[in-house]
């Protein structure tokens, strides 16, 4: 025992990081025990070496703006569901037939703390309050079941979309209790597989790990790119390979409208050539904190809005869009053949990002101390840093209003990316779909609803409607349903035809 701690305490000297242990004789043995173990699991000499290249980069990225090095994204590589519409069912089609090969996988990203939304437990087990409380994880998982059952429809063999999912050392237990209590939600339990990131320790300024309590380090998931260590490190490539995976289809929790494994998106990138691709919507007002897909000095990256001057920002093209509009929603389709070579050559390339946080801390004395400005910084590498690698990057540009709202914060007057504004989003899309699918709403008079919700004083509420995945994955098989008739809301669909709900808490 003694020589394990003199070994450790001389680790702890050679990095600078002593001040850990400073609590040790308070600690009881049992703490002891616990802190010995986390700290013999960390490598000192790199956490530190990430944390002054991570620094650097940040310093630099501060003190040039990228403007002059930026151009947009050229048209040949574009595809655009408003633009391409001719191309779209094609596109369609060979993405179907992919996923009817099983050669498409899902990869969700959920290893994130959801800090803002401020819940105890991952962000998946959310409820936003539909008719049928459904979760985000339930959502995407009914989606996939659909998308299975379409594809063999069309194609006649039985095929599978395997859904890897990443967590965190602090997400792991409690999604995977999570799907094992409510069945897989239909899905085969061996295809979903989960796998856990890695964590990073927040330093402060002058690369001194923070201590959380006497006996704890304060740790954090090391970014949504950590999914590129976590790939090697938890063997996913392999699982894929084995798996006769081609074509991944990487997207985060929190979008409730993700067209999980979209088959259009697939087909698009895959007849294009492409190894890496992103989705994106179109970014309209110029001073909106979204980062952009473009490229610099040659190559694809996402710039951020600080990255660029508000002039850069505001230009526009013939066509009268922003020159930089390729909003980037963190959605991305891979082939296996790019994920390999990432996890294998270019991981260790990918600097850590800075995130300036306000960290719970202990002070000298053993206090804990909650500060009310940043103190320190956590590193995060992005999912979306792996782009400047692609040998044929291609992007594919949707329409928001279907395919894009995100959970972030918790509900508050006015507040934007809500429990409510993405509830709102979801029950909008399905009117629309109930619309297209020539069905009605009438309101309470029994008076016909407009098709076209006023927008006057931006109160209105949307038409409440739910469709249940299982029914109807893109706004397909509803004629059958709706066509021609009326409804009241709240209009709920799913497995067992269209039902008014007389009474409804929304
Ligand atoms: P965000 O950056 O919005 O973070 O994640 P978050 O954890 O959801 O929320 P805040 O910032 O703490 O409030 C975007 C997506 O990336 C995933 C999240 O789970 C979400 O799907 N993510 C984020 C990870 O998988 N790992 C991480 O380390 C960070």
């Amino acid at each position: 025992m003694e020589s394990t701690r003199s070994r450790l305490a001389h680790r702890l000297a050679e990095a600078g990081q002593s001040h850990l242990v400073q609590f040790w004789d308070e600690l009881t043995p049992e703490q002891q025990a616990e802190m010995t173990s986390d700290l013999e699991a960390m490598d000192f000499q790199e956490i530190n070496k990430f944390f002054r290249s991570a620094m650097e980069v940040s310093h630099s990225s501060k003190q040039e703006k990228m403007d002059a090095r930026m151009e947009p994204v050229p048209r040949e590589v574009l595809g655009s569901v408003t633009r391409d519409r001719d191309c779209l069912k094609d596109w369609e089609e060979k993405g179907m037939r992919c996923i009817s090969q099983s050669s498409v996988a899902v990869l969700l990203l959920a290893g994130g703390q959801g800090t803002r939304l401020g819940v105890s437990y991952p962000k998946g087990m959310y409820d936003v309050g539909l008719p049928s409380h459904k979760t985000l994880f339930q959502i995407q998982a009914e989606r996939i079941l659909r998308l299975q059952q379409l594809a063999e429809q069309r194609h006649g063999a039985k095929c599978c979309i395997p859904w890897y999912i990443m967590t965190s050392g602090r997400t792991m237990e409690s999604t995977k209790t999570f799907f094992s209590r409510h069945s897989y939600f239909g899905l085969c339990k061996d295809n979903v597989i989960f796998f856990q990131q890695g964590m990073l320790p927040a330093m402060d300024y002058n690369g001194k790990i923070i201590l959380e309590s006497k006996n704890k380090l304060a740790m954090a998931p090391d970014g949504n790119g950590g999914l590129y260590r976590a790939l090697g490190t938890q063997g996913i490539v392999e699982d894929m390979d084995q798996r006769g995976v081609k074509f991944i289809h990487v997207y985060c929790v929190d979008n409730i409208l993700v067209k999980v494994a979209d088959p259009a998106f697939v087909g698009f990138c895959v007849q294009k050539g492409g190894d890496c691709g992103a989705k994106v919507v179109e970014k309209t007002n110029p001073t909106e904190a979204v980062g952009v897909v473009c490229k610099v000095d040659g190559r694809y990256q996402v710039v951020e809005y600080s990255e660029i001057t508000l002039a850069t920002a505001e230009k526009r093209s013939a066509d009268g869009r922003l020159m930089f509009n390729a909003g980037n929603v963190a959605n991305h389709f891979f082939t296996l053949a790019f994920l390999r070579d990432i996890v294998q050559t270019f991981e260790p390339q990918l600097q850590h990002h800075v995130a300036q946080k306000k960290i719970l801390y202990v002070d000298t004395q053993g206090r804990l101390i909650k500060p009310d400005k940043p103190n320190g910084i956590k590193m995060e590498k992005f999912v979306f840093d792996i782009f400047q690698f692609a040998k044929a990057f291609v992007v594919y540009e949707v329409l928001r209003e279907d395919e894009f709202s995100a959970l972030k914060n918790a509900d508050s007057q006015d507040g934007k990316d809500t429990p409510t504004t993405v509830k709102h989003a979801l029950m909008s899309l399905h009117h629309r779909w109930v619309l297209n699918a020539a069905g009605h709403f009438i309101d309470e008079n029994g008076t016909r609803v407009p098709a076209i919700p006023s927008l006057k004083d931006g109160t209105d509420l949307p038409i409440k409607c739910e469709i249940s995945p299982l029914v109807s994955y893109g706004g397909e098989g509803l004629e059958e349903l709706v066509s021609g008739r009326e409804f009241r809301p709240t209009l709920v669909i799913d497995e067992s035809g269209a039902h008014e709900l007389v009474k409804n808490g929304l």
